[in-house]
């Protein structure tokens, strides 16, 4: 190549350190106007113009791949004379040196497929599903033995805390991973003024979590009792499961994922969520197959699906899996959801919940760390039912504890006992 004598951006002392550490796994912990995606372009672009290859920066949506990176940063920040190829449909720049960088949406995760890339940016991790990282961008760097660089915002205890948490660790299977921490007051390009007036106009969490970069609660959480350090159990600390009523509660979906959660239940009440399907675009065929997969021969004594789906559940029963449909009344949600907040709460006397989730079922924890209600308009008459997202593994969960609360014959007793005595006296 010849010899090109550019000046690339300026980094802030923080980004500085990015830039020098040799770790192959960073996370970035920033708050937000930190200077994050500045660093993740630039980042990226000196790594293609040193090793020839393929790189990527995943953003949570295509839409923001595009509006971030393709249309300001990019744009702005790599110098023309590096770029021999743009294609604005696929988000692709290849640089002169042959190296490509690609730009994608978390969103789409079929368009995650690729082999031997060298290097990836995960910007706003904290707001992409927990699955992409591990299943399908960890698997693409293996042969290539690639890095990768975590960024985020956080985003309440969800997986990115998570892999912070990890970064920080002294354990040996550790040793890769490095931490980085700064605030939006670690941008001198950000005017601190202006930041302490923000301060003054938005929530204390708010402030802390966005521009300090603090991991607080998410607010208006629906299951705010929810906590990794009381719920969430190891496959090993589950009891011998042999004697328990199992049962699965499935919430079909095609474009939205179909969410099954597997349930093993002991005398005292004490539900083990210990396994989960939550996968989007599956067919009939396929979720029966999963479902055989995961009962593995034993007995179910509850199957339950959605009432407002009655194909799926006739079409399911052509494979051999005959799943019933919850009862539902006329507050479906707001009692399902007051069901499994008492199961969350500990209880007098054991000082443990009722609910255990083991640590596989990421999916079903990532729910239960986002699912939140609207944001409080002040309007006395909101709606009470949360937002219709990041519910499908909570939906499956809720329609079995539905069932087992009003359609199980053992569970009536729990009535008031002088309505019972009315109705027998009858
Ligand atoms: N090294 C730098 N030199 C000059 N300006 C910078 C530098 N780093 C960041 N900036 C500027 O600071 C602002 C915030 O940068 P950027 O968008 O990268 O931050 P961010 O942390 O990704 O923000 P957001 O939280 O909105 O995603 C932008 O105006 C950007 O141009
Ligand atoms: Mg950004």
């Amino acid at each position: 190549m010849p010899s090109l004598d550019l000046t690339l951006y300026t980094p802030h002392p923080k980004q500085l350190e990015v830039h020098d550490d040799t770790h192959r796994f960073k996370v970035l912990n920033w708050g937000r106007r930190t200077g994050k995606s500045t660093l993740a372009a630039n980042y990226v672009l000196i790594a293609a113009t040193q090793v020839i290859g393929r790189y990527w920066i995943v953003a949570p949506t295509y839409k923001q791949a595009k509006n971030i990176y393709w249309l300001d940063i990019i744009h702005n920040q790599i110098p023309k004379e590096l770029i021999s190829k743009k294609n604005e449909q696929e988000l692709t720049i290849q640089l002169i040196n042959g190296s490509v960088i690609e730009l994608k949406g978390a969103d789409n995760e079929d368009s995650l497929r690729g082999a031997g890339i060298k290097g990836l940016v995960l910007d706003e991790y904290a707001f992409m599903k927990p699955n992409v990282w591990e299943l399908i961008l960890r698997p693409m760097l293996a042969d290539s033995k690639g890095w990768a660089i975590f960024i985020s915002t956080p985003n309440g205890f969800n997986h990115f805390y998570q892999i912070a948490d990890n970064a920080q660790s002294t354990l040996p299977e550790y040793k890769d991973w490095w931490y980085s921490h700064a605030t939006t007051f670690d941008n001198p390009h950000i005017d601190d003024e202006e930041i302490d007036q923000i301060k003054a106009e938005v929530s204390e969490d708010q402030f802390a979590q966005e521009y300090m970069a603090e991991f607080r609660k998410m607010a208006g959480l629906v299951y705010k009792d929810f906590d990794r350090a009381i719920h969430v159990i190891s496959p090993t600390q589950l009891p011998d499961m042999d004697m328990y009523t199992r049962g699965f509660g499935i919430d079909f979906g095609f474009t939205n994922p179909t969410a099954i959660v597997f349930v093993a239940i002991d005398y005292d009440q004490n539900w083990y969520v210990y396994d989960e399907v939550y996968k989007p675009g599956m067919k009939t065929e396929e979720t029966a197959q999963a479902i055989k997969d995961k009962m593995g021969g034993k007995l179910f004594t509850y199957r339950i699906g959605d009432s407002a789906q009655p194909q799926e559940i006739a079409n399911i029963a052509t494979h051999g899996v005959i799943i019933e449909p919850v009862i539902k009344q006329k507050d479906a949600i707001s009692s399902g959801i007051r069901l499994i907040n008492d199961m969350l709460k500990t209880q007098e006397g054991t000082g443990k919940p009722k609910l255990f989730i083991t640590e596989n079922c990421k999916n079903l924890i990532y729910e239960f760390e986002t699912y939140h209600y609207p944001e409080d308009k002040g309007d006395k008459n909101a709606s009470e039912d949360p937002v219709k997202e990041n519910d499908h593994a909570l939906d499956a969960l809720r329609y079995l504890r539905l069932k087992l609360y009003y359609g199980n014959p053992n569970m009536r007793i729990n009535k008031p006992r002088n309505m019972l005595e009315k109705r027998r006296r009858k």
